[in-house]
């Protein structure tokens, strides 16, 4: 936000400057981390894969039992964030959070019903442009996460230890093994090739369901890149041709080096490249349909 003006953060309906966004101690996403969220990404004219994020958002608090937020809501709280941050133009992540509400703790969940708190904010937005040339380096973790995967939940504990210990060993992501299979990424998705094919976990509740790695399927798909719904297994990690992470923050991200050794040749592979450029020409793309002027109507 700079100085220009405070930043302003949706809260349980309304827009409120954030100093003043204030939620009890009593909130079980503060108590239990009992909640959900969801991360969009702003191309300065439009949310990429928004139908995808609303439909997983709807699924996480489904499984979650979590209700009282109505998700036909989320893009235009989404574009409000926006406007009043006044980042419609600029690049942006944009941020929501629906908790179980507040009440006093208990584990089981409140009998009388209580109304979900929704948080959300806006900030701006430029994923590192050299690590998308370069590729990155990563470490291998065992996957201490819960089963459950698949929810989008703020309980992100595993995700958040595993990542520090990337982080302070200098390493970008980290990837996590499971029962001698390759799952995920801390905070985003991972996918290999192998003699030509490109290999991901399928969907499961080991995963979380990335929206960015929904699009990159089906521009491999489009491509004619065979495709194999299956997990690396751990023995055959180092013997992968590529490998890239995907996600809202990393968008399609060449992984070259894993826990100290080579991946294929140590530069970025020939799919991946193939890939984050069918990527970068969607959000062009999507940009050009988003401006272009609607055309005069003519009377014949
Ligand atoms: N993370 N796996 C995990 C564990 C994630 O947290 C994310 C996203 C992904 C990629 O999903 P998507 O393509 O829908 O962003 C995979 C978000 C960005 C975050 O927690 O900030």
């Amino acid at each position: 936000m700079g100085n220009r003006q405070a930043e302003l953060v949706w809260l349980n309906g309304r827009m409120v400057p954030k100093q003043e966004a204030f939620i009890t101690p009593d909130d079980r996403g503060f108590l239990f981390a009992d909640g959900v969220y969801e991360v969009v990404r702003w191309y300065g004219n439009f949310f990429l894969g928004m139908d995808g994020h609303q439909k997983r958002l709807r699924r996480s608090l489904a499984e979650m039992r979590l209700d009282g937020f109505d998700v036909e809501e989320f893009p235009s709280v989404c574009q409000q964030l926006l406007e009043v941050n006044q980042l419609q133009s600029e690049e942006a992540l944009v941020y929501l959070e629906i908790t179980r509400g507040a009440s006093p703790r208990t584990h089981h969940f409140p009998v009388q019903p209580v109304p979900p708190t929704v948080y959300g904010f806006a900030r701006r937005f430029q994923p590192d442009k050299h690590a998308g040339v370069a590729g990155v380096v990563i470490a291998l973790l065992p996957d201490i996460r819960w089963m459950r995967c698949d929810i989008k939940s703020v309980s992100l504990l595993g995700n958040v230890l595993s990542y520090q210990q990337a982080k302070e060993r200098g390493l970008f992501e980290c990837i996590f093994h499971r029962d001698g299979l390759i799952t995920e990424a801390s905070h985003s998705n991972i996918l290999f090739v192998r003699n030509g094919v490109l290999f991901t976990h399928p969907e499961s509740p080991l995963i979380l369901s990335g929206i960015t790695r929904g699009i990159v399927l089906q521009l491999a798909a489009d491509l004619g890149i065979s495709i194999s719904l299956e997990p690396v297994p751990l023995a055959d990690l180092y013997t992968c041709d590529e490998a890239f992470l995907s996600g809202t923050s990393v968008e399609v991200l060449p992984v070259v080096e894993i826990e100290g050794r080579k991946i294929g040749d140590g530069t970025p592979g020939k799919i991946t490249r193939q890939l984050q450029e069918a990527f970068k020409q969607l959000i062009i793309q999507r940009g050009i349909e988003f401006v272009r002027p609607i055309p005069p109507v003519i009377n014949f």
